[in-house]
């Protein structure tokens, strides 16, 4: 027979005082709260190849660092925290010098992939996909991927994400490499060691 504990065991933090209110806890009545609701409008916005192409050859200088990539995003400010083109959504470029490989990762935001220069592949979960300047792929939520340029040139895709839309609700998780996960919450970055 298992014996029974005649005390339950402390558990840590079971014995701070109650907490009674908290500040940011508000109520707003229907007058209040629609105004509230209320997002401020996101301004059309136009990123140049001009002002980015410049930009992608000064990081192309850049050695790859572990399973780091080279990714200029594009940022509109009126989308705030969310850090997007719109609030939820990411877009960025990456380039890839020639024999590089970007290493094995995952995250749960999607990725659509358009290649606008270069050439070479990727593995994404079971498949291999060969590509050059004007395909595109898609990589879904948690798919394994991984880019090779075989290519001569810098390879140039411009990917998509929902990772604004996962971010904002502290869900956005990676593994890179793998066997290192993070949770893309305040005080835990990938990149960050
Ligand atoms: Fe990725």
């Amino acid at each position: 027979m298992t014996s029974v504990p005649k005390k339950a065991l402390p558990i840590e933090g079971h014995d701070r005082r109650p907490t009674e209110r908290t500040d940011w806890a508000q109520m707003m009545t229907d007058d209040e709260y629609y105004p509230f609701l209320v997002k401020k409008n996101i301004r059309p916005a136009i990123w140049r190849w001009a002002d980015a192409r410049p930009k992608l050859e000064e990081l192309a200088k850049d050695k790859l660092r572990r399973a780091d990539r080279r990714f200029l995003s594009l940022v509109n400010a009126d989308t705030g925290e969310a850090g997007g083109v719109l609030p939820s959504l990411f877009l960025g470029l990456q380039i890839i010098n020639p024999g590089e490989h970007i290493v094995p990762h995952r995250h749960n935001s999607y990725a659509l992939y358009h290649i606008i220069q270069g050439e070479g592949y990727s593995i994404v979960g079971d498949h291999r996909f060969d590509w050059s300047r004007g395909d595109t792929f898609a990589c879904s939520p948690w798919a394994l991927h991984e880019h090779v340029n075989t290519g001569t040139e810098p390879a140039i895709q411009y990917v998509i994400q929902d990772m604004p839309a996962r971010a904002m609700e502290r869900n956005l998780m990676w593994e890179e490499p793998i066997g290192k996960m993070f949770h893309m919450v305040e005080g835990n970055l990938p990149h960050s060691d």
